[in-house]
């Protein structure tokens, strides 16, 4: 049903308080049918919010999953359900899953360290794709997966949604916009302070070898964003960092965990513009800063979760002009139920684009290059904190036998 251009909210679409009417009587609160299907593979805690997300969005439905954890794919299932009456189709292999004629495209949501091989399969299908980050533990996977993704004939979509969350989704309009409210960017600041890592099956999470370590494996989507802001080429990094706090008793396997849980990381860029990031993840709330200086004005961007009885939890976005412009104080948000479903609705908006850009629409979502380019300077960081020297990342790229 072609509305025009009135506004469809898909949360009125989706409310069961409507479901009394018969469909005949329905206009407004009409919701067309899917176009697309998509198989789900990893059903942990992303791909259980894909799975959410794909039906609250509505464009799309899942057809199928396949995880090998049994409760994963009940979780899934339980999922599912909240959103519709028809079987999800469990999976017995990877590759009936890939090759299922019934799909249009494929969300890899699993754990980091398979995403090479898993990515290796799934472009037998010529299936749309949709890779959770980091694309890779290693420089080397990660350049593999970005030649794949260059040639790929179809969208091959890395899911660094962050840029969808509403205080940087809102920044990004305002200092690249055509607003530009702080003029040319000289300094970026990222801060995350947040809680440990949380469980994972088989807690792949708490070692180096299966996610690639806490920059590559977390920090990437700072390092993306960073990257988005500077608008140009890292040229160094320097970075201090250890496993202080967190897990630094736990054994799985009869392994050690060896990852890092606080780092502070200097990025200096091609254009002149410097950047950092500070990480503690010994932090009893969830809170992202970003500070953007530029050489007409001031930007903060913040989002806490403190989970306090008078809790001061949000986001805003305080913008501070030279004197000829007025200063602004914004509360970026989506709506609730859209927020809800996980990521500040950020992994929502990162779907809204994934079926756009199937349907050919040009969109911001982010791409192999920019994929390989958050691994670049994760890498780099996590090769200062070993070295505790400057990392060059040219020669860092050279070192791996890469060059972009
Ligand atoms: N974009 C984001 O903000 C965001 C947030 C969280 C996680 N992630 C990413 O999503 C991925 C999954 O993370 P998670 O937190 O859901 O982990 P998880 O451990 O909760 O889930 C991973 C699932 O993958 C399954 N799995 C393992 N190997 C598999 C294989 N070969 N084939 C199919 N399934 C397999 C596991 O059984 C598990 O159910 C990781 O790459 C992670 O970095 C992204």
């Amino acid at each position: 049903m072609n509305k025009g251009k009135m506004i469809n909210s898909r949360l009125f679409t989706k409310n069961p308080r409507f479901s009394y009417l018969p469909d005949g009587d329905k206009y407004f609160l009409a919701s067309d049918e899917p176009k697309y299907k998509f198989n789900v593979i990893g059903t942990g805690t992303m791909g259980q919010e894909h799975i959410r997300v794909t039906m609250l969005e509505g464009r799309a439905t899942i057809n199928g999953i396949y995880d090998p954890n049994e409760g994963s794919v009940v979780g899934a299932q339980q999922q599912f359900a909240q959103f519709s009456d028809d079987e999800l189709t469990v999976h017995q292999s990877l590759e009936a899953a890939c090759m299922d004629p019934e799909v249009d495209g494929l969300i890899i949501a699993t754990p980091n360290y398979t995403h090479i091989d898993l990515v290796k399969k799934a472009i037998e299908s010529g299936k749309h794709i949709l890779l959770e980050k980091p694309i890779a533990t290693t420089l080397e996977d990660a350049y593999t997966i970005y030649e794949i993704g260059e040639e790929y004939p179809a969208v091959f979509q890395i899911g660094l949604q962050y840029r969808y969350k509403p205080t940087y989704r809102e920044t990004i309009n305002q200092v690249m916009g055509k607003s530009q409210v702080v003029g040319d960017i000289k300094t970026v600041s990222i801060a995350e302070h947040r809680v440990p890592f949380l469980d994972k099956v088989n807690q792949w999470n708490k070692f180096s070898e299966f996610s690639g370590d806490t920059l590559v494996e977390k920090c990437c989507h700072y390092f993306d964003l960073l990257n988005l802001f500077a608008d140009s080429r890292p040229v160094d990094v320097y970075a201090s960092g250890s496993q202080a706090v967190n897990f630094t008793e736990f054994e799985y396997d009869g392994k050690k965990s060896d990852i890092l849980d606080n780092a502070m990381v200097i990025i200096n860029y091609e254009n002149g513009v410097r950047a950092n990031f500070n990480l503690c993840m010994f932090a009893p709330m969830f809170y992202e800063e970003l500070v953007i200086c530029g050489d007409d004005g001031y930007l903060k961007a913040w989002e806490k979760v403190d989970f306090l009885p008078q809790s001061s939890s949000g986001t805003g976005i305080d913008i501070l002009r030279a004197d000829e412009s007025p200063s602004l104080r914004i509360t970026p948000n989506y709506p609730a139920p859209i927020e809800r479903s996980g990521h500040h609705g950020a992994t929502f908006m990162e779907h809204v684009d994934f079926v756009n850009n199937i349907d050919g629409i040009e969109t911001p979502t982010a791409t192999a290059l920019e994929g390989l380019w958050s691994i670049a300077v994760a890498s780099a960081a996590q090769e200062s904190i070993k070295t505790g020297q400057v990392v060059k990342v040219n020669d860092h790229l050279a070192d791996h036998k890469i060059e972009i």
